[in-house]
C-alpha cells in the first residue's frame, strides 16, 4: 500500500497510517548537555572568562556567568571614569560587586583597566595638568584601585593599547606628557602597588603577526632585559566573522618563547546581521580555531569573552549592522560558537546535542506527499537551525513553509525562517513541505545543524 487518500475506508486508512508510521524516522536519543565550560578549562589547565556588567548579575545572567566561566572581567566597572567620576570621589560599588560575586563562586577576577586613552574621567582629560601633576595623579590612582583590591584581583590590564596600528605609539595623554616610558613606570608602580598581581599590557589587533604585535613583542622584550616587571600580554580579540589570523598559534608562540603569558582577553567574534545558521557555523569555527591556538600553546592561560550573551555585547553600539558575537543569544541559548568553545577545552557536545530532527510524511496521494520536519530540543536549545537530507527516490520538493528550503540534485537543505529560529529546552519547531515522488517515497534520514 503506497497511498493514502481521503474517503478509504476507516480500516484501509489505519493500515496506511501503520505503514507511514514504520516509516518514521527518528534521530539518535539526544545525548546529554556537556560539563560546564569551567569544568572543561579547568581539567585542561586554562581560564575561561567572561566580561560582565555588574548591574545584570542576578536571575539567569548571574547563573550562566558562575556555572560556565572561572574569571570575571569587569567590562567597564573598573575604567577611571567608572571609579572616580570627580576628582577624590569614588565609586566602587560596580566593581566591589563584582569581585564579591566572583570570589562567592571561585572565580578570578581580571582587573581591567589602569591606563588607558579612554573612558578617562573629564575632570582628568580636561583639566589642563603639567606632565608632573599628570605623573602624580596616573601614580596615585594605580596605587589606590589596586590597593583596594589588593590580593584579590589576579591580573591586571595594567596598560591599554598603547600601539598604533602601525606599531608607533599611540599617541595619548600619557605619552604626550609623561614620555613613551610612562608604560614602564606603570609597570613598575603596579608591582609595588600589588605585588601578587599578574601585570598585562593589553591590545587589539595584535593576535596574528604583524607590525602592531611585532611593536608589542619587541616592547615586551626590552622590558624583560631592562628587568621592569611584566607578566603577560593581552590579545583582545575582537575578530570579524571569517577573520581569524592565520597566524594566531605562531603570535601566541613568539610571546611564550619571550617567558610571559598569553592570554585572550575580550574575545568577539561579529558578524552582519542578521545572524543566519551559515554564519553562525563560520562563527563556530572561528572561535574553535581560537581557542584551539590557545589549547596548543602551553603559555597561553586561556580566553575570556567580552560578553558572554549577545544581549551584553558592545558590538551593536559599536559597530553599526553587526552583531550576534558572543556564544549565547540574546535568550541565553548557547550557540554554537558556544559548543565549538566545549569541544576545543576537551568537551564532546555538537551543535543540536539534546536535540533531534524528525522527518515524517503526513499525506501522500499519486504523485505528491507533503512532509514534515519537527525539531525537538530537550536539555539545551538551538538559537538558529539546518536540516538536511538526500533523497533516496527521486523526489522532488515543491514548495516548503516555516522554512527556507533548497534542493540541489538529491541534496535537501532547510533553514529556519526568520521568526522560528529558536528553540527552547523542551520546546519543538515544525516545518513543513510539498513534494512530488513515483515509485516509492522512503523516509531520508536527516541530519541537525
Ligand atoms: C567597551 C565596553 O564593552 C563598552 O561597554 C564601552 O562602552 C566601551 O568599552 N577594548 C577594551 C574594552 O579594552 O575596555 C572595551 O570595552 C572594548 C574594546
Amino acid at each position: 500500500m503506497r497511498s493514502l487518500r481521503p474517503g478509504f475506508t476507516v480500516a484501509s486508512l489505519l493500515t496506511g497510517l501503520a505503514t507511514l508510521g514504520a516509516l518514521l524516522f527518528t534521530a539518535p536519543a539526544a545525548q546529554a548537555a556537556d560539563a560546564p565550560l569551567r569544568d572543561l578549562a579547568d581539567a585542561q589547565g586554562k581560564v575561561i572568562g567572561t566580561a560582565v556588567t555588574g548591574g545584570k548579575l542576578t536571575g539567569t545572567y548571574a547563573e550562566v556567568a558562575a556555572r560556565e566561566f572561572n574569571w570575571l572581567t569587569p567590562g567597564n566597572a573598573m575604567k577611571w571614569e567608572s571609579v572616580e567620576p570627580s576628582r577624590g570621589s569614588f565609586n566602587w560599588a560596580e566593581a566591589d560587586q563584582i569581585v564579591d560575586f566572583a570570589e562567592a563562586n571561585g572565580q578570578e577576577v581580571r582587573g581591567h583597566t589602569l591606563v588607558w586613552h579612554s573612558q578617562n574621567p573629564s575632570w582628568l582629560t580636561n583639566g589642563g595638568f603639567t606632565p608632573a601633576e599628570l605623573r602624580t595623579l596616573l601614580m596615585n590612582h594605580i596605587d589606590t584601585e589596586m590597593g583596594r583590591y589588593r590580593g584579590r584581583v589576579e591580573a591586571w590590564d595594567v596598560v591599554n593599547e598603547p600601539f598604533n596600528e602601525d606599531g608607533t605609539y599611540r599617541q595619548t595623554i600619557w605619552s604626550d606628557n609623561l614620555g613613551q616610558d610612562y608604560i614602564a613606570e606603570a609597570l613598575t608602580r603596579a608591582r609595588a602597588a600589588d605585588p601578587s598581581a599578574k601585570l598585562y599590557i593589553n591590545d587589539y589587533n595584535v593576535e596574528g603577526v604583524n607590525a602592531k604585535s611585532t611593536a608589542l613583542y619587541n616592547l615586551v622584550r626590552s622590558l624583560k632585559e631592562r628587568g621592569v616587571p611584566i607578566d603577560g600580554v593581552g590579545l583582545q580579540a575582537h575578530l570579524i566573522l571569517g577573520q581569524v589570523p592565520s597566524t594566531f598559534q605562531q603570535n601566541i608562540q613568539r610571546f611564550a618563547d619571550l617567558g610571559v603569558d598569553v592570554a585572550i582577553t575580550e574575545l568577539d567574534i561579529r558578524m552582519q546581521l542578521p545572524a543566519t545558521a551559515d554564519k553562525l557555523a563560520q562563527q563556530a569555527a572561528d572561535y574553535r580555531a581560537v581557542m584551539n591556538a590557545c589549547v596548543a600553546v602551553d603559555g597561553c592561560s586561556g580566553a575570556t569573552v567580552w560578553g558572554f550573551t549577545d544581549s551584553d555585547s558592545w558590538i551593536p553600539d559599536w559597530f553599526e549592522g553587526y552583531g550576534a558575537a558572543t556564544p549565547y543569544d540574546e535568550n541565553y541559548a548557547p550557540k554554537p560558537a558556544y559548543h565549538a568553545i566545549a569541544e576545543s577545552l576537551g568537551g564532546t557536545t555538537q551543535p543540536g546535542d539534546g536535540c533531534t530532527a524528525t522527518y515524517s510524511v503526513v499525506n501522500q496521494w499519486n504523485t505528491g506527499f507533503t512532509g514534515q520536519v519537527r525539531i525537538a530540543c530537550t536539555d539545551t536549545a538551538l538559537s538558529a537551525w539546518k536540516v538536511n537530507w538526500t533523497f533516496g527516490a527521486g523526489q522532488r520538493i515543491s514548495q516548503a513553509w516555516n522554512a527556507n528550503c533548497t534542493q540541489s540534485g538529491t541534496a535537501v537543505s532547510c533553514t529556519n525562517a526568520s521568526y522560528n529560529g529558536t528553540v527552547p529546552p523542551g520546546g519543538s519547531v515544525t516545518f513543513g513541505f510539498n513534494g512530488t515522488w513515483s515509485g516509492s517515497n522512503p523516509v531520508p534520514e536527516v541530519t541537525l545543524g
